[in-house]
């Protein structure tokens, strides 16, 4: 499907978000196009949660405009599934339209896990667990696919697997995502645009061009990460790490 950055996903305006005295989104201003792959960086308590609450309808802003599409999921750290629902009801449960249940056992086929249907979440990976995550948000069809943290409590392979799944997923269905992380490596490697949040605002809005997969150590991409890691306050000289897009195959976009 052609993605046309024109055709907006989400528009945000000087949306404002205060707790008590705390303003954490500060008249702030984001556009996402249709279809493009955007990651946001910022520090710890930076207001990541706050904006992609606000996006996914959990939360409100107290001022400000947001507009998004109506059809949108978000997926979290933790895979928050229903304990007492086997694995292919988490992710039939609450949709509409004809045959959930097929739709549901499709998202699970698609997420790899089609031979844990009948898994109680209990007995799933951590890996596993997020990707029933993955697949009862991708099962809605999202216009707009909200990611924070989905990988962060995973290993590093699986970690990178999971990476390698929501590209793949990107690729065919071509929902805008917007995908909050800590590891500004997962951010270069994945994303058409990177954002940095800081003090309530978008204070970096970088473009990245190279075609997927990429080589965290070329010399573009090096210096892109230094520059975002000083952003965020963290000298570093520090290499990549080893092999990391290695794992990242697939076909380029
Ligand atoms: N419901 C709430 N009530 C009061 N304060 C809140 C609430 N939700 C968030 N905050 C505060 O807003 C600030 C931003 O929180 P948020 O969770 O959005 O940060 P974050 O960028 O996602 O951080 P992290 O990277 O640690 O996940 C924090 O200081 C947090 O304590
Ligand atoms: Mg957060």
């Amino acid at each position: 499907m052609p993605r046309s950055a024109s055709v907006a996903a989400v528009s945000v305006r000087q949306a404002v978000r205060q707790f008590g005295e705390q303003r954490i989104l500060d008249g702030l201003d984001l556009d996402i196009g249709a279809g493009q792959f955007v990651a946001l960086l910022g520090r710890s308590g930076s207001g990541k949660t706050t904006l992609l609450r606000a996006l996914a309808g959990l939360d409100r802003i107290d001022g400000g405009q947001l507009q998004v599409p109506q059809a949108r999921a978000a997926v979290f750290q933790e895979p928050r599934l229903m304990p007492w629902k086997r694995a292919w009801r988490n992710v039939s449960l609450g949709l509409r339209g004809a045959n959930p249940e097929a739709r549901a056992r499709a998202a699970m086929e698609e997420v790899g896990l089609q031979h844990r249907l009948s898994a109680w979440p209990g007995t799933l990976s951590g890996g596993e667990a997020q990707r029933v995550a993955l697949a009862r948000a991708l099962v809605r069809e999202p216009k707009l696919l909200l990611l924070d943290e989905p990988f962060a409590a995973l290993d590093a392979l699986t970690r990178i697997r999971m990476q390698q799944l929501v590209l793949e997923l990107w690729r065919k269905h071509a929902p805008a995502v917007l995908l909050v992380t800590h590891d500004v490596d997962e951010a270069v490697l994945l994303a058409d645009r990177v954002l940095v949040l800081d003090r309530g605002r978008i204070v970096d809005d970088l473009h990245i061009a190279q075609p997927r997969p990429r080589e965290i150590a070329t010399r573009h991409l090096q210096e892109v990460r230094r520059h975002l890691l000083g952003l965020l306050g963290v000298e570093s000289n520090a290499e990549p790490a080893p092999n990391h897009s290695f794992y990242l195959t697939g076909t380029h976009r």
